[in-house]
């Protein structure tokens, strides 16, 4: 053997025993400390078939759950990191609400170039408190009251479309409401214009589902960032195409507005006001960036069409297969509506309870988020333990584990709004639903999110009945690789013009 080869095998055999140290060094962590855990492999820790992309990360997290029986939380890898999976809803509370100064980041690392990615959700902190305070305001009752007239037109427009069409029994729910919730978010969020439920060519909501599309590169990107947060930095969360996309559609937006000197009461225009006072101070006591503008828009934008798009059409699926649940929320949106004249108003919203009852059915079956999850910022000792829970490890909630557990809920499988009724959800244990999260980094569109599906539902319900056809699949696996949960599938249902 030449000195070459020689002196190639011993860097290839040394580089091998270092990747091997670095890569086995966390593999006894959780034994260590004397925590539960469910035993890894090396390198890939407990992820294996979550990084084959085998599995729905969810259904993996549950499986994790019920495999590890009488614990209240347990260990596994991520790769080569510790991750403590929380059982026990008490200290999911904790962990959320009351010791949130131990853990106010998701953990996730994002480069500042990844100008996408630098919003609300993946930010760290101090950088997500002061944006969080700043923004909150948008959100508020009044605000969202002012901008119901834009939702009311939207929703309108939907039911005009389904008029002009009653001759075409059978929808493609999803793609529907998606087309739906893409006009109402971008017209209540920037006041634009999408028309998507009549525009055949659909560039929008092509550039939403490329954010959110189940691609392997967004579940690659959101695993590196558990795996290796030097690498995750480098990698950024959403294609580069998305923030030439959303960037122009803000300033441009923007523009018009002040070329036209019009001013709205949509989500833009209060952000721009934030930003626009932001721009009288010192450069270094500004918070909201041109950039952060933008990023913000645009996880607005995302967040609001995804979600409720899903929800929407997971609850009217689930409505269609429970007649006698459906009959009865028709009854209370009509009875509503015409104790208030006829109209459906932001305040006669707030009187349907049922409707309120069957969306929270409907995000407790499907929680969409994979998992709650949270870095540890500070050495914690779990309560009542000699356990700690230190500095860096991940913590996460499984959601859809939890809200299907028969230890907390009575038939968990069975789809039964009565469970959230005034009587029946005082036995709800606080810690076991969260499909908003909760504690301070509790969703901030929430209200909206509540507001926009709520008055969508009311108004397909009033005039519209819903039955499955012959395309309807009762159950559609969850998509696998990911950021969200959301059962596969375009939820083709029969829609049948109600006698009013
Ligand atoms: C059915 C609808 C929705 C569901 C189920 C949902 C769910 C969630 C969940 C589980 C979280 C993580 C909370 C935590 O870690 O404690 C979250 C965060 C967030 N959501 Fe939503 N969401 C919905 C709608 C919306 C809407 C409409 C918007 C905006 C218009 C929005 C914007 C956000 C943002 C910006 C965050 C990050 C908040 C922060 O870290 O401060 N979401 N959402």
């Amino acid at each position: 053997m030449g000195l070459l080869a020689f002196n190639l095998l011993v860097l290839f055999l040394t580089a091998l025993v270092a990747f091997y140290k670095w890569s086995t060094r966390n593999l006894n962590y959780w034994k260590i400390r004397k925590i539960p855990h469910i035993k890894p492999a090396p390198v890939v820790g407990n992820y294996w078939e979550l990084l084959l992309g085998k599995v729905n990360v969810a259904e993996k997290y549950r499986e994790f759950y019920h495999q590890m029986k009488d614990v209240k939380y347990f260990g596994i890898l991520i790769g080569t990191y510790p991750a403590l999976l929380i059982k026990d809803p008490g200290l999911i509370m904790r962990i959320l609400v009351k010791d949130f100064r131990y853990f106010y980041d998701r953990g996730f690392h994002v480069s500042d170039s990844d100008v996408l990615g630098t919003n609300l959700f993946f930010l760290r902190n101090p950088k997500w408190k002061l944006l969080r305070n700043k923004t909150v305001s948008v959100f508020s009752s009044a605000k969202l009251k002012s901008s119901f007239d834009i939702l009311d037109k939207c929703s309108d427009d939907l039911i005009d479309y389904l008029n002009e069409n009653a001759h075409k029994k059978e929808w493609p729910t999803r793609q529907l409401m998606g087309d739906a919730m893409t006009d109402i978010v971008c017209k209540a969020i920037c006041g634009l214009e999408i028309h998507s439920i009549k525009n055949p060519s659909r560039e929008h909501v092509a550039m939403q589902n490329m954010a959110f599309a189940s691609s392997f590169r967004g579940f690659a990107r959101n695993t590196i960032n558990f795996f290796s947060p030097y690498l995750a930095k480098k990698v950024h969360i959403f294609p580069r195409i998305l923030h030439t996309y959303f960037d122009d559609l803000t300033w441009k937006t923007i523009e018009m507005r002040k070329e036209k000197n019009i001013r709205r009461s949509d989500l833009l225009q209060l952000l721009l006001e934030v930003y626009e006072q932001e721009q009288m101070l010192p450069a270094e006591n500004r918070v909201l960036s041109r950039e952060l503008f933008v990023s913000n828009i645009f996880i607005m934008i995302l967040a609001g069409y995804e979600t409720s798009t899903t929800t929407s059409s997971l609850t009217l699926h689930e409505l269609a297969h429970h007649p006698d649940i459906q009959d009865k929320v028709r009854k209370e949106i009509k009875q509503v509506t015409r104790e208030s004249g006829g109209k459906i108003t932001y305040d006669s919203l707030k009187k349907m309870k049922f409707l309120d009852q069957v969306l929270s059915e409907t995000l407790r079956i499907y929680p969409l988020a994979n998992m709650i999850f949270r870095e540890c910022m500070e050495e914690y000792n779990i309560p009542g333990t000699d356990h700690v829970i230190e500095k860096g490890v991940f913590v996460q909630l499984p959601t859809l584990a939890l809200h299907t557990d028969p230890a907390l809920w009575k038939d968990p499988e069975t789809y039964n709004p009565d469970r959230f009724s005034e009587e029946n959800s005082a036995s709800i244990i606080p810690g076991s639903y969260s499909p908003f999260g909760d504690g301070p980094r509790i969703c901030i569109g929430k209200r909206f999110a509540l507001l926009q599906l709520k008055l969508v539902l009311s108004k397909i319900l009033l005039h519209y009945e819903v039955s499955p056809c012959e395309k309807t699949r009762r159950h559609n696996p969850l998509t696998k690789n990911s950021l969200l949960s959301v059962p596969e599938g375009v939820f083709w249902l029969n829609f049948t013009k109600v006698m009013q």
